[in-house]
């Protein structure tokens, strides 16, 4: 059973969130799921068989004790794996977060707890899931992607960023600028097409250009039959629009000014949406926060990404559809929605996955197999946790699949990482280090090289050991234990103390 405990993202109590995120994790196979004809196909969450047990903790806003209570309830109820997709906005120590200590109760009873990372990812040491119990998840586009298409009067097509399910009755439509069709507002004010600025006599019927996002709404409530925007932040992710609209990034954007510029008579046309194939997929999406540590800094977070962009799943029918826009009032059963809420469910499926197949794994086993793909490292030999002990262990030290550590800009590079690997492959095999030869700015040595395991369940030691000159800028690399069949891959990351801006 997986447990989803859920957030309901605000207090209307339209608890469409918790919908989405839980058929995500483990919901039945649907035929022909899509949102108004656009990634349409068969729906399913990660495990179909398994149940859901959804645990609601947010009503105004989600309390710590709520969040407690639910885990308390999860652990009680024999879950076998729990999801979260809630979280504070920004890290906190571990003793002051509920999600922390209920998770580390969950894990002492030997159950997997699967986190979002948290969609605040526009700088680093962004994340806000912190604990090395937690299998912390960020997000990141799939194959499968959303885009409208523009045309414009000039013969131009143009590919923006929306989920537009709507037909426009037409083949082309007068395109005006927000700044030319505004009554009572500035030049400033009436580009962003900001609210009350667009004048209705002059924009019904026609395509709006609005220099930013939000301006969509102004222009449905003024009449506009369209509108092309600038993207906003997340300029990688298409939502949902309440009308005919297309975002684009700014030089795209100043394709459409130009165009506008240029003539008396601009037109336009914006299709309904259609899906792409996004060939360089996967990509961590600009939202997803982002490592390092802001705690615990040689613990390397988030631990893995999984699909979190432009996810069709399930939805409540009486939430509102698009959560930017509330004049939209349609009623959808299935909806496109993204962030690190929506990946998480997507690891706690594979997790499900991993647990049924070997149900006497530790929660650290399974997320050992998931971020390694293959083998099995144990964070904590058993589910008995002292704390004392742990206190004196280096974080590098601490059995745990990547590697992580925040080095001094002053002095030369020098660190070391030990690992226990346990076998769960074939009882005779050998295994060999390499170390991913793409960063020149440091040698890193494994030792002993290669591993020869005679039984199921041997373990095994090794250090991997880092040494170079002052390090400037991050350095990645991977270690992938192989036998030639078997690939189990550990990210080992070193950073100087203050990152540069802008990385
Ligand atoms: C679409 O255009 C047709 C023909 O001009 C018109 O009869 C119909 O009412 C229009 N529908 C909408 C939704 O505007
Ligand atoms: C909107 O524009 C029309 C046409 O220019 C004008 O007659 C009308 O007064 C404007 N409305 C407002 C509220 O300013
Ligand atoms: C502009 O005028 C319209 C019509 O009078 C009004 O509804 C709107 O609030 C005004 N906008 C601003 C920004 O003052
Ligand atoms: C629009 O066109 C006019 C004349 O063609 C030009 O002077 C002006 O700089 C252009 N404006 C923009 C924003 O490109
Ligand atoms: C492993 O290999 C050894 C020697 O090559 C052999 O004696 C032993 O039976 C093998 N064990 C298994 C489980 O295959
Ligand atoms: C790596 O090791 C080689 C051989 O010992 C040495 O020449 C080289 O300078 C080292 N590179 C770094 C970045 O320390």
């Amino acid at each position: 059973m997986v447990a989803a405990i859920l957030l309901a993202t605000n207090g209307q109590g339209h608890n469409r969130h918790g919908t989405h995120t839980a058929s995500t994790a483990a919901g039945n196979y649907v035929k022909d799921a899509s949102f108004y004809g656009i990634a349409q196909g068969t729906a399913r969450g990660g495990v179909p068989s398994a149940r859901i047990a959804a645990y609601k903790v947010c009503h105004s806003g989600c309390k710590e004790a709520d969040i407690l209570a639910a885990f308390d309830d999860a652990i009680a109820d024999g879950v076998d794996i729990i999801t979260i997709s809630l979280g504070s906005f920004m890290a906190m120590e571990m003793r002051y977060d509920s999600i922390s200590i209920g998770s580390l109760h969950a894990m002492q009873k030997g159950i997997l707890t699967v986190h979002s990372a948290g969609n605040n990812g526009f700088a680093p040491e962004t994340v806000s899931s912190v604990a090395p119990w937690l299998l912390t998840v960020g997000a990141s586009s799939m194959d499968r992607g959303i885009i409208t298409n523009i045309a414009l009067g000039n013969g131009k097509k143009i590919d923006g960023k929306s989920v537009n399910a709507f037909k426009m009755n037409g083949t082309e439509f007068p395109l005006v600028y927000g700044k030319d069709v505004t009554s009572n507002c500035s030049e400033i004010s009436a580009r962003l097409c900001y609210p009350g600025c667009l004048n209705s006599s002059l924009v019904s019927g026609k395509i709006v250009l609005c220099d930013e996002i939000k301006g969509i709404e102004e222009a449905l409530n003024a009449g506009a039959s369209g509108t092309i925007a600038k993207t906003g932040k997340t300029s990688d992710v298409s939502f949902v629009v309440p009308m005919p609209a297309s975002a684009l990034l700014t030089n795209n954007l100043k394709l459409v000014q130009d165009y506008i510029n240029s003539t008396k008579e601009a037109k336009a046309f914006i299709s309904t949406s259609e899906t792409t194939k996004n060939i360089d997929a996967p990509l961590v999406a600009s939202f997803s926060s982002k490592g390092p540590n802001p705690i615990i800094a040689d613990i390397l977070k988030p631990d893995i990404t999984a699909p979190g962009v432009e996810i069709l799943a399930a939805y409540s029918p009486v939430a509102p559809v698009s959560s930017n826009y509330i004049s939209d009032e349609r009623s959808v059963k299935y909806n496109v929605l993204s962030g690190t809420s929506m990946s998480a469910p997507h690891a706690a499926g594979a997790a499900a996955y991993v647990k049924s197949a070997h149900p006497d794994w530790s929660p650290s086993a399974i997320k050992s197999a998931i971020m390694t793909t293959e083998t099995v490292q144990n964070l904590f030999k058993d589910n008995s946790i002292d704390c004392s002990k742990l206190k004196q262990v280096e974080v590098t030290d601490l059995n745990y699949p990547s590697m992580a550590i925040e080095v001094k800009k002053s002095v030369p590079l020098s660190a070391s990482f030990s690992r226990t690997v346990t076998n769960v492959g074939l009882a005779n095999s050998t295994y060999t280090a390499t170390i991913d030869k793409s960063t020149s700015d440091c040698n890193i040595t494994v030792e002993p090289a290669t591993l020869s395991f005679k039984q199921m369940n041997e373990k095994k030691s090794f250090v991997v050991t880092v040494k170079g000159d002052q390090v400037r800028s991050m350095i990645s690399s991977s270690l992938v234990w192989s036998d030639g069949v078997h690939f189990v891959r550990s990210p080992i990351v070193v950073y100087p103390k203050s990152l540069p801006i802008g990385m």
